[in-house]
């Protein structure tokens, strides 16, 4: 129970804080300034999120044995909060590749503890599904294979 209060505690005053950076001099142009309204993050990682993908990934063709090894995953870890078409405990999937970069997708699925408390993306989340999403213990090739799912999910095969 204290803890969960220390969280919460937490989890509201890095909001204020990144509410706080979002107000001020949204006019000016120069690099220090945009990154202190992003709480320190840089470009790459308000576009692609925080966590262990830092840098662009190249996306092969689609791989429909990957997207299956990814969807058996996804059927023992996630399925259980992730609807593909309705909100459950959380997002749908229908439609992530197409608002999300597959970057991003990675950091999310690896890192959402950090995504939620310090990503602005990661913070609507986590106040509009009232939870932060625990981990599942997927390693970088899963998650991989887990995006590869998802891009099968959004062409439809
Ligand atoms: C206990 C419930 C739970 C489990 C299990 C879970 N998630 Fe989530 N997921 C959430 C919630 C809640 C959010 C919304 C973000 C937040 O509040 O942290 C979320 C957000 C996401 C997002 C971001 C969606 C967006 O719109 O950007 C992705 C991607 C995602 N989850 C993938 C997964 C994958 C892949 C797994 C399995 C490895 C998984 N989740 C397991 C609850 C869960």
């Amino acid at each position: 129970m204290r803890l969960a209060v220390i969280l919460l505690s937490f989890l509201f005053s890095a909001f204020l804080f990144a509410c706080g950076n979002g107000e001020e001099g949204s006019s000016s142009g120069n690099a220090a300034s945009s990154a202190s309204q992003n709480a320190g993050l840089s470009d790459f990682e308000l576009e692609h999120g925080i966590g262990p993908i830092t840098s662009p990934m190249t996306m092969a063709d689609f791989d429909i044995d990957m997207a299956q090894r990814g969807q058996d995953i996804f059927e023992s870890k996630c399925a259980a909060c992730h609807q593909m078409e309705n909100r459950l405990v959380g997002p749908p999937i229908v439609g992530l590749t197409e608002r999300r970069s597959p970057e991003f997708l990675m950091n999310m699925i690896l890192n959402p503890g950090d995504m939620a408390r310090k990503h602005p993306e990661g913070q609507k989340m986590m106040q509009e599904y009232m939870m932060v999403m625990p981990f599942q213990n997927v390693s970088e090739e899963e998650a991989r294979e887990i995006v590869e799912y998802f891009r099968k999910v959004d062409k439809g095969q």
